[in-house]
């Protein structure tokens, strides 16, 4: 069997989604320590709706892969939808990542988890309350 599925090389030569929002709502950058991999993604967010978003990828096929299939599962969605991504719907709509390469999809739930605190940093309002 391919190490990689359809899909991941697909995402990987042909990510959607790359470039940068120049008046982001939200920005959230991650990083993994072991392997040195850098993401960035811009959000912009419209009626409490995932209006645009964009990535920057310093990293491995998967990483990008996983960012691409990120942004295209959050892209037009209400920002709560978004909130609930895990690094395993992620690795599940590229139909599946190598066990030794699901780190690289945390990162895409991390880089949009981060995004959508700075969002909330900036718009306190729009925060969902603490329980
Ligand atoms: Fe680290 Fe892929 S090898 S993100």
């Amino acid at each position: 069997m391919a190490l990689y599925s359809e899909k991941v090389m697909d995402h990987f030569r042909n990510p959607r989604n790359v470039g940068v929002i120049e008046d982001a709502d939200g920005i959230g950058e991650v990083g993994n320590a072991k392997c040195g991999d850098i993401m960035k993604m811009y959000l912009k967010i419209k009626d409490d709706t995932i209006e645009d978003v964009k990535f920057e990828t310093f990293g491995c096929g998967s990483a990008i892969a996983s960012s691409s299939m990120a942004t295209e599962l959050i892209k037009g969605k209400p920002v709560a939808d978004a909130m609930q991504l895990t690094n395993k719907a992620v690795a599940e709509a590229l139909d599946g990542l190598p066990d030794y390469k699901m780190h690289c999809s945390v990162l895409a739930e991390e880089a949009i988890q981060s995004a959508l605190e700075d969002y909330y940093k900036k718009h306190p309002e729009k925060a969902p309350a603490k329980e």
